[in-house]
C-alpha cells in the first residue's frame, strides 16, 4: 500500500539541476523528476540495506571471460560448487568462439554474496563483470 505523497523543496547548484534533468529526459517520457528521485532514493536505502550485517539478498553476477585460459571452467565451477548453497542458478552464453558470458544467481547474506563475487571476479582469466544485489525483502 503507498503512502500519501509529501512535498518537499531540494536546493542545488544550477548546474547539478541542468545535468539532472538531461538525465531524466534519457529516462523517458514518462519520467519526471519526483519519479527519477524516488527511484534514486528507493535505490540509495535497498543498497545501503543490502549492506547490513545479516542482510538477506538475492544478487546476480555476470561475467565474461576466455574459454581458452587455463583451467578457467574448472576454476569457475569449483568455488560455484563450495558455494552450492548460496548459488541458485548459472546461465552459460558461448558469446563467440573464445568468449563466454555467465551469468550466476546467487542469494544469502550480503557480506557472504560479495564475497563468492569476489573471489569469481578474481579468478586468473575472468575479463570483466559486476554484481547487482537487492534485498530479499525490501523495506522500500
Ligand atoms: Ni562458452
Amino acid at each position: 500500500m503507498a503512502s500519501d505523497l509529501v512535498r518537499f523543496s531540494v536546493a542545488m547548484p544550477e548546474d547539478l539541476l541542468m545535468d539532472f534533468d538531461a538525465y531524466v529526459a534519457r529516462r523517458g517520457l514518462a519520467r519526471n523528476r519526483s519519479e527519477v528521485v524516488r527511484d534514486l532514493v528507493r535505490d540509495a536505502l535497498v543498497k545501503d540495506e543490502c549492506a547490513l550485517p545479516g542482510a538477506e539478498v538475492m544478487g546476480t553476477l555476470t561475467i565474461v571471460f576466455n574459454h581458452h585460459a587455463s583451467d578457467i571452467q574448472e576454476k569457475l565451477n569449483a568455488i560455484q560448487h563450495d558455494h552450492y548453497a548460496n548459488i541458485i542458478s548459472s546461465t552459460h552464453v558461448h558469446l563467440d568462439q573464445d568468449n563466454c558470458l555467465e551469468v550466476i544467481i546467487m542469494r544469502g547474506e550480503g557480506v557472504a554474496v560479495q564475497k563468492i563475487a569476489d573471489k569469481i571476479l578474481g579468478t586468473k582469466g575472468v575479463k570483466n563483470g559486476g554484481v547487482v544485489v537487492t534485498a530479499v525483502d525490501p523495506r522500500v
